[in-house]
């Protein structure tokens, strides 16, 4: 889907306008004029956005009869049960932009959108399960509460409930690893491991750097984005390194080391090729991914074509039983 640039004249005074109500920290609703490229925007961030949630109900889902007790098992079980209801709350947003969920759907199901790139690595023990609520609950947590400012409302206002529930995600997920990390010499082995495999791909999920990033520019204009790529990710380095030492596992970077002037935890360079490549499709289990996603889908046919006819003979009902 293309976006229609803004007209060369006819909309000079209605951007300026939309300009001045960013500037002046509006919020833009669904019925405001708005520059077709910033809806267009608005649809690409937030259907990779919704997609992200949906498919990654799957490397977590997979954990859900393997989970060592009851405890554990409730408590991904809410956490999966989350993470659909985010999605589907996310494509409601998509939806006052002019684009039906079924659309985003079908995109996804072929193959042609994006998602974030953290979900395509396999989940190979119970503590990825810690590490995932941890760590990408954890950025997804300091992403999304920039997102609570942003300038489209139902898009901030998704993501004020949205946080609140990533805080459960997170804590449950970080009290996992320091269980763990308390335990037996293997239980603490097992979390570091984890640690080892998860934490670079959780950086890449702030995206690009800034220089590298083609939408930022346009987002941070319109205030979409209020803090870059690379402050967001910095911001999560910060707070996350403390965390690991603060239970006895190290994060996997040599080159890191922590700046007393800034406070800053500089790390080392960001495997971009790595980015790239899972990205664009090459990645452990992006096939995996897509083809449990197909499958779910095909095999969740009769359940929408149930609620469609449930749905229908109500209508039909209302209509006789509202007859003039
Ligand atoms: N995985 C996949 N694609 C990524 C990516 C990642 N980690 N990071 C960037 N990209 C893509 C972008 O989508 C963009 O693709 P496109 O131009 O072809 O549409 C391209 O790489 C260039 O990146 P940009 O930085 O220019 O793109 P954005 O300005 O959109 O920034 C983003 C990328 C930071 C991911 C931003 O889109 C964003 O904040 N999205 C909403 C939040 C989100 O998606 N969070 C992650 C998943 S949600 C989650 O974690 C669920 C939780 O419950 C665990």
């Amino acid at each position: 889907m293309e976006a229609k640039s803004v007209g060369p004249h006819a909309d000079d005074a209605l951007l300026a306008d939309f300009e001045a109500r960013i500037a002046d920290g509006e919020t833009i609703e669904p019925k405001d004029w708005m520059p077709e490229r910033y809806r267009w925007q608005l649809v690409r961030m937030m259907s990779q956005h919704a997609h992200s949630e949906v498919v990654g109900m799957l490397p977590e889902g997979n954990w859900i009869t393997r989970a060592p007790n009851l405890r554990r098992k409730v408590g991904l079980l809410a956490k999966v049960q989350d993470e659909a209801g985010h999605g589907l709350y996310i494509y409601c947003g998509t939806e006052t932009l002019g684009v039906s969920r079924e659309a985003l759907l079908d995109q996804l199901l072929a193959g042609k959108a994006k998602y974030s790139s953290i979900f395509n690595y396999p989940t190979l023990a119970w503590s990825d399960i810690g590490a995932i609520g941890w760590l990408v609950d954890g950025a997804a947590i300091v992403n999304q509460t920039m997102l609570a400012k942003a300038s489209y409302g139902p898009y901030a206002r998704a993501m004020v409930r949205i946080c609140k529930e990533e805080n459960f995600h997170k804590k449950q997920g970080y009290e996992i690893m320091c269980i763990l990390a308390e335990g037996t010499p293997e239980q603490k082995a097992m979390a570091q491991d984890s640690l080892d495999r998860w934490w670079w791909p959780s950086l890449m999920m702030f995206g690009p750097s800034d220089k590298d990033s083609p939408n930022s520019a346009e987002l941070t204009r319109w205030g979409v984005k209020r803090k870059s790529n690379d402050e967001l990710r910095q911001r999560f380095v910060n707070i996350t390194v403390a965390q690991a030492h603060a239970i006895g596992l190290e994060i996997p970077d040599p080159d890191l080391r922590h700046d007393p002037e800034s406070g800053d935890w500089i790390f080392g360079e960001i495997d971009w090729d790595e980015f790239y490549r899972v990205i664009g499709g090459d990645g452990p289990c992006n096939r995996e991914r897509l083809a449990a996603r197909r499958a779910a889908h095909d095999e969740g046919a009769w359940v929408r074509a149930a609620a469609e006819a449930y749905a229908e003979k109500q209508a039909a009902r209302y209509r006789s039983e509202n007859a003039a």
